[in-house]
C-alpha cells in the first residue's frame, strides 16, 4: 500500500457546465479522500506557473487564456496509489479518443477544454496545490 497525494483541478469548461458534484462524486466513490478544495480565479501568472511545462508550444497561449477564463476548483486527494488512479479515471488528453467511462471520455469532445486536470506524479502534485491553494493565486473578486 502506497499513500499518496494527488492534485485535481476541475476546468472552467467543468465548472461552467456544472460538473463539480459529479467529479467529486466520483472521486469520493472511488474511495480516495478529499483533503483539501477551493475554488478559485487564476491569475494569468499563477496559470503560466501551473503550465511551465507546456510554456512554447503552440496550444500554450489558449491553454492560459482558457485556464483564466472563469473559475476552477481545486482538489487536493489523498489514497493508495493516488496519482496513478485518479489519472486512470480522468482519462487521456484529448476527450475525443478518452474512453467512456473515464471523466474526459464521458464530458469532453475537446483537447483543449477536457474538463479536469490532475498532476502526473506526487512532486508535481505538491508543486501544483502549493500554487492553487496560494491565497495570491487568487483573481476573484469575493465582494458580495
Ligand atoms: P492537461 O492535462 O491540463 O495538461 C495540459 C493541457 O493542455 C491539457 O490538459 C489540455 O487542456 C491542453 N492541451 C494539450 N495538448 C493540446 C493541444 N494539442 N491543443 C490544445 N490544447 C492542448
Amino acid at each position: 500500500m502506497v499513500e499518496e497525494l494527488e492534485f485535481l483541478l476541475i476546468k472552467p469548461d467543468g465548472v461552467r457546465r456544472g460538473l463539480v458534484g459529479e467529479i467529486i462524486r466520483r472521486l469520493e466513490a472511488k474511495g480516495l479522500r478529499i483533503t483539501r478544495l477551493k475554488m478559485l480565479q487564476l491569475t494569468r501568472e499563477c496559470a503560466e506557473k501551473l503550465y511551465d511545462v507546456h510554456r512554447g508550444k503552440e496550444f500554450y497561449e489558449k491553454l492560459v487564456e482558457f485556464m483564466t477564463s472563469g473559475p476552477v476548483v481545486a482538489v487536493l486527494v489523498e489514497g493508495d496509489g493516488a496519482v496513478e488512479v485518479v489519472r486512470t479515471m480522468i482519462g487521456p488528453t484529448d476527450g475525443r479518443r478518452a474512453p467512456p467511462g473515464t471523466i474526459r471520455g464521458d464530458f469532453s469532445t475537446s483537447i483543449l477544454e477536457n474538463v479536469v486536470h490532475a498532476a502526473d506524479s506526487e512532486e508535481r502534485a505538491r508543486y501544483e496545490a502549493e500554487i492553487a491553494f496560494d491565497p495570491g493565486c487568487d483573481a476573484y473578486d469575493y465582494d458580495l
